[in-house]
Order: structure tokens, then sequence, then C-alpha cells
């Protein structure tokens, strides 16, 4: 059975963006693939992280998994920091990954463009990426477009490292929603939906009040023509809500615009309202259920161990290739 790998940051909020782009997929795969979730905490703190908050960011996240769908029965779902060969195996990537190469991924620049004292962390961030998904021979990462560079830099390092030191890594493939591959701002359509935007309005939370989401949806920027269409560069507010639409009701592109054809955008939103409303109620339903549960102690500790032992197998194998043992007694 094929691999599929995939982890986010339990960084404040996770949004609509996040589920459609990366959870989603995740839960309507899970059943063809060995599947591996986990809470990308370790990369959470390349920028700072109040740690009285990041616990409970991180337990959070863990129920929200489950809460949208994820069945513990079929992922292995864990915490990357309780499993130290991340890092391990990530030290070992870093010693065979060009200073160049991490100087070109655009999230790099941007995020370091914002604030210009920035963690040696923040640089390398793709490579421990690269190890979360080399360290299981994983063929597949749902990802939204914004992930696609990482993901295709841990494919290069990966078959960089196979020719230096012999078949090691499975080289990874990126793989992208039908529709859903980047969830935009509500107010401004032409940026990504992002739990760091200031300007909130423009961001669905999944744990957020009802009511609040549907005021967001209907007040969202379109433009001045009256017509439901699929146009990111002349309609990226309409073309964002039949995405988001499309997405969460499993329907193509062409069947929303045939749907709403001829209907005014204030019937369109607010049938785009209901769909995801009716979807986050019941994710908010079942992580209120759960959060406090036992259950989540016990998938993790399985998860942990089930992915240490792994992870200790590869890092064992690449210190061998690499000449990181004893040497023999001449
Ligand atoms: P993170 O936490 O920023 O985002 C988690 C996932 O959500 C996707 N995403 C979106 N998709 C569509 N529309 C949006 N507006 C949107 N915003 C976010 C992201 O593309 C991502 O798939 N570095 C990763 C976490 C990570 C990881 C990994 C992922 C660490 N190791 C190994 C895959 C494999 C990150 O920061 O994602």
């Amino acid at each position: 059975m094929k691999k599929m790998l995939t982890g986010l940051q339990p960084t404040g909020v996770i949004t609509l963006g996040n589920y459609i782009g990366s959870i989603k997929q995740m839960v309507d795969n899970q059943d063809m693939y060995d599947s591996y979730l986990f809470v990308a905490d370790m990369h959470a703190i390349t920028v700072y992280q109040d740690p009285s908050e990041l616990s409970n960011k991180i337990r959070s996240l863990i129920a929200l998994y489950l809460a949208c769908g994820i069945d513990p029965n079929k992922n292995k779902i864990f915490i990357q920091s309780e499993n130290e060969y991340h890092a391990n195996v990530s030290w070992l990537l870093e010693c065979n990954t060009y200073f160049g190469e991490l100087s070109r991924m655009t999230q790099f620049k941007d995020k370091s463009m914002k604030n210009e004292n920035f963690t040696s962390g923040l640089f390398t961030y793709p490579v421990l990426m690269a190890s979360d998904i080399l360290i299981y021979d994983t063929d597949i990462v749902p990802v939204g477009v914004d992930q696609k560079q990482h993901v295709e830099l841990a494919r290069d390092i990966a078959i960089r490292f196979n020719k230096k030191y012999g078949d090691t890594f499975v080289v990874p493939t990126p793989v992208m929603s039908r529709v859903g591959t980047k969830i935009m701002d509500l107010q401004d359509p032409t940026k990504k939906m992002s739990k760091s935007s200031e300007n909130k309005k423009g961001v669905i939370m999944l744990l957020e009040d009802l009511d609040s989401i549907r005021k967001k949806i209907m007040s969202a920027t379109t433009d001045s023509e009256m017509c439901v269409k699929y146009d990111v560069i002349n309609k990226p507010g309409i073309s964002n809500l039949i995405t988001m639409y499309a997405s969460i009701t499993g329907k193509s592109i062409e069947e929303v615009e045939f749907m709403f054809e001829g209907k005014n955008y204030g019937e369109f939103k607010r049938e785009v309202a209901d769909a995801v409303v009716s979807e986050v109620s019941k994710i908010q339903n079942r992580y209120n259920e759960i959060i406090n549960s036992k259950e989540i102690d016990e998938i993790l500790d399985k998860g942990r161990e089930f992915t240490r032992e792994i992870a200790k197998k590869k890092y064992e194998d690449m210190k061998k290739k690499m000449g990181l043992f004893r040497g023999i007694e001449k």
C-alpha cells in the first residue's frame, strides 16, 4: 500500500484553507493509503510561540483532526517533537542541502522580509519538512499550493542522497486537491487565506462562531458583474467562493457554475454560507465531544511508538551509509 503523509502547524487557528487544502484530502483518501498525519510543532517554533499556549494548541489540533473525520484506525497520528528522530534525520539532510536552494524558497523570502531578526530555524525549516516526509518513505504528500515548493525540495534532496549514498528514500510527490489548492482571503481574494492575516474578516476559522462565519461569507468581496463564473484574474472573489463550495460539496467548478446560472450574488453567497456552516458545525460538535477525552492520549502514545520505531531504522541506515559509526579495528 502506498504511503501518504502530511502535517499542520499548531499555530493560531486552523482555517478553512488548511481544512480544504490539507486535512480534507487526508480524510478523503485515508482508505486508499497507509496514512500518517502529525502536528508540526517543531516547525511552529521557528517563530516565537508562547509556551503556555503552544501545548494547548497541539492538543486542540489533534482533536480537530479527529473531528474532521481522520480515523485513528487508518492513520498514524503523532506529534513531531515526540519523535526525536525527525530532528536527527533533518541534520543529516541539512548536510546534503545547499544554502542556495534554501535561499530560493519563496516562503522563506516572504517571511524573512517581514522580520529582519528571523531565526536560522526559519531558514532550514524546509529540510525538517523533508525529514518528516522522507523518514516514512512517503509516496504522496497532500498540501496546499503554498507548500508545493517545499515538497519539491524534499524530492531533490531524496534524489541527491540516493545518488550519493545508495537507495535510501522513496521520492515523494506533492498532491493538491482537485479544486481547492489555494483558498483565498475573503476580503482580499488575491492573497491566501492565512491564520496570520491581520484582518480576520477575510479568514474563516474552523472553531469560529457559526454566525460569524456566515457574516464573513455574506460580506466577502466580489465584483460589479452579476455572473457566477470562475475567472481567477477578473473575478477572484467569486472564483474563491466557487472553489470553496465545490471543495465542500464535492462538485466540479463547471457544475457549480451551471447550478448558479442566472442567480444573483446574494443567493449564491447564501448557498456557500449554508454549505460551509453545515460542514463546520459537524466538525465543531465532534470537537467538543473529544477535546477532553482520554482517547487523544491513547492515540498519541500509539502513534509515537509506531513512528519512532520506523524513524530510528531510517536514521540508523542513513548514519551507516554516511560512515557515522565506529571504525573497525585495524
Ligand atoms: P501550514 O500549517 O502552514 O498549513 C497546513 C496545510 O494547509 C495548507 N494551506 C492551505 N491550503 C489551501 N488554501 C489555503 N489558504 C491554505 N493555507 C494553508 C498548506 O499548504 C498545508 O498543506 N510546513 C507545513 C507543515 C509541514 C508539512 C510537513 C506538510 C511540516 N512538515 C511535511 C507536509 C509534509 C506548514 O507550515 O503548513
